[in-house]
């Protein structure tokens, strides 16, 4: 495969997890607070693809060389904060992702509160998670490095 190919491709995916996660996240806060549970549990399955994707495809070309090499990501302020930003992602995901497993092997566990809560924490992820093209962006430009 050319130099370029294998980049480049891995680059698309990593937008692809973009706007799959996009989609996901958003749909996921819409079903809950409708307490549409076929819907939410279609929408989190994308979501969870989506990240697996993006952290996939992030660490790849962070540090598989694929990009600028490791050492320009490690001394961005902007990769810092981007991963900082996924972090903080994961940590409001933590109840939303267990209670919704569950949810999934004991269906009567459902319940119509609990869901317009997570619906709430989905909005506050959706808010989180397009901060971080914005610190993305600036990192491919070597700002804050
Ligand atoms: C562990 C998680 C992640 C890692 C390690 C990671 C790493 C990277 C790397 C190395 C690049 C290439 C930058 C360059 O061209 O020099 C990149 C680009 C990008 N990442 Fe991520 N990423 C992660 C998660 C995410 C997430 C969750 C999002 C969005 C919600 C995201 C959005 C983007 C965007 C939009 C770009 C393109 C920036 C541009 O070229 O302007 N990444 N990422």
């Amino acid at each position: 495969m050319s130099p370029v190919l294998l980049p480049a491709a891995v680059s698309a995916l990593h937008i692809l997890g973009v706007a799959l996660g996009l989609l996901g996240i958003v749909n996921r806060a819409r079903a809950l607070a409708a307490f549409d549970m076929p819907a939410a549990l279609r929408a989190d399955n994308a979501w969870g693809i989506s990240f697996l994707l993006l952290v996939g495809t992030g660490l790849a070309r962070a540090f598989a060389g694929l990009e600028k090499g490791s050492d320009f990501y490690l001394g961005s302020a902007a990769f810092h904060a981007k991963l900082g930003l996924v972090a903080l992602l994961l940590l409001v995901e933590l109840w939303p992702m267990i209670t919704l497993i569950r949810w999934r092997l004991k269906p009567q566990l459902r319940d119509a509160a609990v869901a317009r809560r997570m619906a709430t924490l989905s909005r506050i992820e959706v808010g989180l998670y397009v901060l971080i093209p914005f610190v993305a962006a600036a990192m491919a430009r070597g700002i804050g490095s």
